[in-house]
């Protein structure tokens, strides 16, 4: 009998000490959180307002609107095609990417950013294209 009592009374101790563990466990939490809770750092600024006084920027950018570009290509965004930011990522503003890029667009291409081509605008004139290509390659970060 005395040896059943002294057992309960354990248990009773023991589960009291769980019980205060998680207490003590729940207002760590509680600390936590707080100390989590810092300023949201400032927001990074656009490509767009990066370059927005640039000339190449001002001319690619009205150039692209108007040929239609922005239905599958926007700045910092993947839509249809690559957003500009990737593409000026992978190519150096080299002569020779310049060119290559310019034919691409106007004959289309397919394959290097997956399996969605890009129409060909052989209506447009290269120079044309080719200032649109600067444009894209100035937007990195
Ligand atoms: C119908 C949708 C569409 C339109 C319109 C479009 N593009 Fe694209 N563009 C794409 C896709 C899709 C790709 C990816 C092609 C690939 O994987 O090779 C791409 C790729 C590109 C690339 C990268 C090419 C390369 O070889 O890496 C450039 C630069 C580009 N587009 C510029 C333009 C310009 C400038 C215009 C406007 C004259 C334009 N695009 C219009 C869909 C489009």
């Amino acid at each position: 009998m005395k040896l059943i009592k002294s057992l309960t009374l354990g248990l009773i101790a023991a589960s009291a000490l769980t019980y205060s563990c998680g207490g003590g466990s729940t207002s760590e939490t509680a600390t936590t959180e707080t100390a989590v809770t810092t300023p949201p750092p400032a927001a990074p600024v656009s490509l767009e307002e990066k370059y927005k006084d640039d000339p190449i920027f001002i001319a690619g950018q009205a150039k692209t609107k108007e040929a239609g570009c922005t239905a599958c290509h926007m700045v910092e965004r993947k839509i249809v095609g690559p957003s500009y930011a990737d593409v000026a990522a992978k190519y150096e503003s080299t002569p020779e990417n310049i060119a290559l890029l310019t034919k691409h667009v106007i004959e289309g291409h397919v394959g290097t950013w997956g399996e969605i081509a890009m129409t060909p605008h052989p209506q447009l004139a290269p120079a044309d294209v080719e200032v649109m290509v600067k444009y894209v390659l100035l937007l990195k970060k």
